[in-house]
């Protein structure tokens, strides 16, 4: 049989045009993980609702690589900006993700005050030893799906509501609306954008050896001042549907 591409949203809003581009949708539900199996141009496709924040991405990103054993997982949706020059609508291909809510921070006494610009990114694979922190300018990368990237920088002239870059997306349990803190987080990781799955769903997938791509539009930016557009659901899956297209009739 042939192995299934899964692609995955956080919520209903963020996947429901990917279920409608379906042929033959069957659905199966695994505790809250939802998955819409189907098929596009004859080839298996199966969508995966996550439900929202890192925990829930590892664990449906789990359950779909040991049930379904898919040829390649996408982690789709929106995401927030972290430079004034990614607008509302614009799309970046994941070159890479990365956790952007691990770290460790220094010891300090009562009294002494938090410090959150001095805590230092923690890479949670590696996990042999227990000690283990990133250094400074060592940050765990996961790197997208060369193929992947390819396909989806291949059809770039086919979106006209925005641009679409390659580049770093972070991840994590926070929504961020500190401009201070979104400036030192993007000196720290080299971040486009934010969003709170991606770099969870990559993490386990590079535990199975699946190839990732991670790929998000940009919902809202906080950096230049623009609002949340709930438009930009609809846009960016159907990017990701012509991306998962042009991956078939290349496979
Ligand atoms: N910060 C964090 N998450 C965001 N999302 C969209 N914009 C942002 C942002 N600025 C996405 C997350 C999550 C949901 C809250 O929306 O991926 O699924």
């Amino acid at each position: 049989a042939q192995r299934p591409i899964v692609i995955q949203g956080a919520m209903p809003v963020e996947v429901d045009k990917l279920i409608q581009g379906l042929k033959k949708v069957k659905k199966e539900k695994y505790g809250s993980f939802v998955f819409y199996k189907g098929e596009i141009n004859r080839y298996p496709v199966i969508v995966s609702k996550t439900g929202k924040g890192m925990e829930n991405a590892a664990a449906a990103t789990a359950i779909a690589i040991v049930k379904y054993h898919p040829i390649a997982i996408i982690n789709q949706g929106t995401s927030g900006g972290h430079v004034p020059n990614i607008h509302v609508f614009d799309i970046v291909v994941g070159k890479r993700v990365t956790n952007i809510g691990s770290f460790k921070t220094e010891i300090r006494g009562k009294n002494q005050g938090i410090t959150p610009t001095r805590w230092m990114p923690m890479d949670l694979t590696a996990s042999e030893e227990s000690e283990e922190e990133v250094k400074a300018g060592q940050i765990r990368y996961f790197e997208g799906d060369q193929a992947l990237l390819a396909d989806a920088m291949k059809i770039t002239d086919q979106y006209h509501k925005g641009k679409v870059v390659e580049g770093t997306i972070g991840s994590a349990d926070v929504w961020n609306n500190e401009v201070d803190r979104i400036n030192w987080l993007n000196s720290l990781f080299s971040t486009f954008v934010e969003e709170m799955e991606a770099a969870s769903s990559a993490q386990v997938a590079e535990s199975f050896q699946v190839p990732f791509l991670g790929i998000r539009i940009v919902s809202n930016n906080i950096v230049n001042g623009e609002k949340y557009n709930p438009n930009t659901e609809t846009a960016g899956q159907s990017y990701v549907y012509k991306l998962v297209k042009t991956y078939i009739y290349n496979l």
